[in-house]
């Protein structure tokens, strides 16, 4: 499989529990230098892990990431992603690339893996609900996706969205649901192409499961869990800002922008603190979730607390 090809690099050996996992990032560390000296595009995923490693970050289980899912296309309740999402379907898959591009682009996963080798970034992820995590994704910038496909004067936001498919997704056959689905999202062009932006395709070396968003999901670190989009079927490149799922159904609660930010609460909850998914104690919620050296410039001239 692919994702193995990559990891088989720096000489690690099948993947089988979260004991072993951690073992191996050691290991990715030792190979790191070396790595780079050689300048494959692991250099780039590898020094993200070490400089994240050395603030200390504590990756969050693979049985807490993988059972504790908002994922409101199978259920409100978090517990029922996991059991609900066993059958999902997602091979084959087809991801669309259009809109405002030079070349349409229509893949399926292997075929962009092909096209770009994945890597490993560790991240921290926060919801607005109040509960974060750190988690080993595996995948693609979004920037190299993009680059492919080639940009225009009119590409000034990206545009996703979520498989619609009833049979699979038993919510998007309720009338009375509360969400209009397909899910959407959308980003800033700048936001799209920002190094951190990442498509990922799986977690703890393994691929996605479907609670997680398989095939393919967006991670935008410094926002708001809302905005990484499951199961992706298209990307359109747009002139103009496209809808976006939560901000549609309640403006005043979920920005487009959905930065993480200790200083603007939400309505509901407030966001200057979050609990760690298996912890007890809260911890203090950082600035853009911590990535603040490499994203504040791109809200440099804005009121963060108008375009939340
Ligand atoms: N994508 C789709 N298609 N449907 C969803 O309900 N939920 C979002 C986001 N992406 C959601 C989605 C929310 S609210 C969060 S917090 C994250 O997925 C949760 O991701 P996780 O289950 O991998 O933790």
């Amino acid at each position: 499989m692919l994702i193995r090809k990559n990891y088989n690099k720096i000489g690690s050996s099948e993947i089988t529990d979260e004991s072993i996992y951690y073992q191996r990032r050691d290991l990715m560390k030792l190979a790191a230098s070396a790595v780079a000296l050689a300048g494959t595009p692991l250099f780039a995923a590898l020094s993200y892990e070490r400089e994240r490693s050395n603030r200390g970050l504590e990756l969050t289980s693979y049985d807490q990431i993988t059972t504790y899912n908002n994922f409101y296309e199978f259920s409100t309740d978090k517990a029922d992603p996991a059991k609900l999402a066993k059958h999902f379907k997602f091979k084959p898959w087809t991801l669309n690339i259009g809109g405002e591009v030079q070349k349409k682009m229509t893949l399926d996963i292997d075929g962009l893996l092909k096209l770009i080798p994945s890597q490993e970034r560790i991240y921290r992820f926060r919801c607005v609900e109040g509960w974060s995590m750190v988690v080993p994704w595996v995948g693609i910038p979004l920037a190299s996706v993009l680059k492919h496909a080639g940009l225009t004067s009119k590409s000034k936001f990206v545009e996703f969205k979520t498989l619609f498919d009833p049979k699979q997704f038993p919510e998007q056959g309720e009338s009375f649901g509360n969400i209009s689905f397909p899910y959407r999202e959308g980003l800033r062009i700048d936001e799209a192409m920002n190094p951190l932006t990442l498509l990922a395709v799986g977690l703890y070396g393994k691929e996605l499961l479907p609670q997680n968003g398989a095939p393919i999901r967006l991670v935008v670190p410094w926002k708001y869990g809302f905005k990484s989009i499951k199961s992706i079927v298209s990307i359109n490149l747009r002139e103009r800002q496209p809808h976006s799922t939560w901000n549609d159904m309640a403006p005043h609660e979920y920005g487009f922008f959905a930065n993480v930010n200790p200083m603007v609460d939400h309505p509901r909850w407030s966001q200057a603190r979050e609990r760690p998914l298996g912890k007890f104690f809260k911890q203090e919620t950082l600035m853009f979730n911590g990535y603040e050296k490499e994203v504040a410039h791109m809200y440099k001239n804005i009121d963060l607390r108008k375009f939340f």
